[in-house]
């Protein structure tokens, strides 16, 4: 059985730090277990261009395990050349690279190691707010360049103590970050989400559920997104609702670039709409070197906390998404079945809501 793996190149880092587990080079930790098992294993990041690795290797695959953090875009017409595939596994978590509705269509199932990395993001998301909030990029590039201006620093600097924060999305991640702003004596925690959080998880984080997106954006000053991206969340922050926001909010997007509008985030920013904005997920990934997130700032030369797609790849989250991909491998390749929490789509229909209610 074929089974391919479209992972991030690791390099010289890679060979020096084997617990870099979700790269080409240590091949998740799986490599020598599933070759002994008789398997073809084949791992690659080569994934855009004419004759890429991935598109010539998925017409005869069974199993493709891609991660989020590379991802090898499964798309429809690419599904229908597959025609071997039968499972395919992310390793981590949001698995919007693969059509899941062509995905239902073709009896492939799809699985993600839930859980895996969700405290890994809720805590970058929750620094991400923090950099913003406390204006301290630029901070600390006025101390690299070897100047010392408090006055300008401090000018677009506050606490997040009394701010109204709001999340779009309270699964796993959305949950944990209000879990962990609570101690910061936020003024409201709202949460914006079509599913309903269980009264006692709602009174043990002192937060109350909005009706509409616009409702949240409107009161919120810190916004952060946790929620999937799947065809009810593309785009969604556009310039419309931008509009909505209150002026100068900050937003914080740790869960995938194309939940916004690139362009309409880098206008408000440059317009003082937004305060700031700070994330690490991307439209296209690896980010082109002219998109406008790299270098967007605020009036006041700052707000920009965008960073390269790792806060779900610490090397502690590395651990859990690789021993949960061979745990996911091992149940399909043993016939045992599979953690329901697991299973995005099972054979012929989605299992789970978090992608939209279908
Ligand atoms: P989850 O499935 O536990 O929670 C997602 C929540 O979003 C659900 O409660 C769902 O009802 C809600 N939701 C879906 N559509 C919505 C909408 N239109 N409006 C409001 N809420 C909506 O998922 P989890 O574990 O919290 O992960 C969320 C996302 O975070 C993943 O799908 C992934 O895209 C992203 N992520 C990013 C990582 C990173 O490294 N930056 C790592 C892990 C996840």
């Amino acid at each position: 059985m074929k089974v391919l793996a479209v992972l991030y190149n690791g390099f010289k880092a890679a060979i020096e730090e084997p617990r870099l587990l979700g790269t080409v080079e240590n091949k998740l930790g799986m490599d020598k277990w599933l070759t002994a098992r008789g398997h073809e294993f084949i791992v690659t990041s080569s994934k855009d261009g004419p004759n890429n690795d991935f598109e010539k290797n998925i017409v005869d695959a069974e199993v493709l395990i891609t991660t989020p953090f590379h991802p090898g875009y499964l798309t429809r017409e690419l599904m229908e050349k597959a025609k071997n595939l039968k499972i395919c596994i992310t390793a981590g978590v949001g698995s919007d690279h693969i059509d899941l509705n062509a995905a239902v269509d073709h009896k492939i199932q799809v699985l993600e190691v839930s859980g895996s990395n969700v405290t890994s993001v809720a805590e970058h998301a929750v620094m991400s707010m923090l950099l913003l909030v406390r204006n301290f990029v630029p901070a600390h590039e006025m101390i690299e360049r070897g100047d010392w201006e408090v006055s300008n620093i401090a000018r677009n600097a506050f606490d997040i103590e009394g701010k109204v924060i709001g999340t779009v999305g309270a699964g796993r991640i959305g949950y944990r970050i209000m879990q962990r702003l609570l101690p910061f004596n936020p003024k409201e925690l709202l949460y914006y989400d079509y599913h309903e959080i269980p009264p006692e998880a709602e009174s043990a984080v002192n937060c109350k559920r909005v009706g509409t997106v616009e409702e949240l954006v409107s009161q919120c000053d810190i916004v952060t997104v946790n929620c999937p991206l799947h065809e009810g969340t593309r785009g969604m922050i556009n310039d419309r609702l931008l509009s909505a926001f209150k002026p100068g909010a900050w937003l914080v997007n740790t869960a995938r670039g194309a939940i916004c509008d690139e362009y309409a985030v880098a206008r408000a920013l440059a317009s003082g709409q937004l305060r700031g904005y700070a994330g690490d997920v991307w439209n296209v990934q690896p980010a082109p070197k002219d998109h406008p997130w790299r270098t967007m700032k605020n009036p006041l030369d700052g707000g920009n906390g965008m960073v390269p797609h790792y806060s779900g790849t610490t090397l502690d989250a590395q651990a859990r998404y690789a021993a949960g991909t061979k745990s996911i491998l091992e149940n399909y390749l043993d016939g045992k079945p599979q953690a329901h929490q697991n299973v995005i789509v099972g054979a012929g229909k989605y299992e789970t809501t978090s992608y939209g209610i279908h």
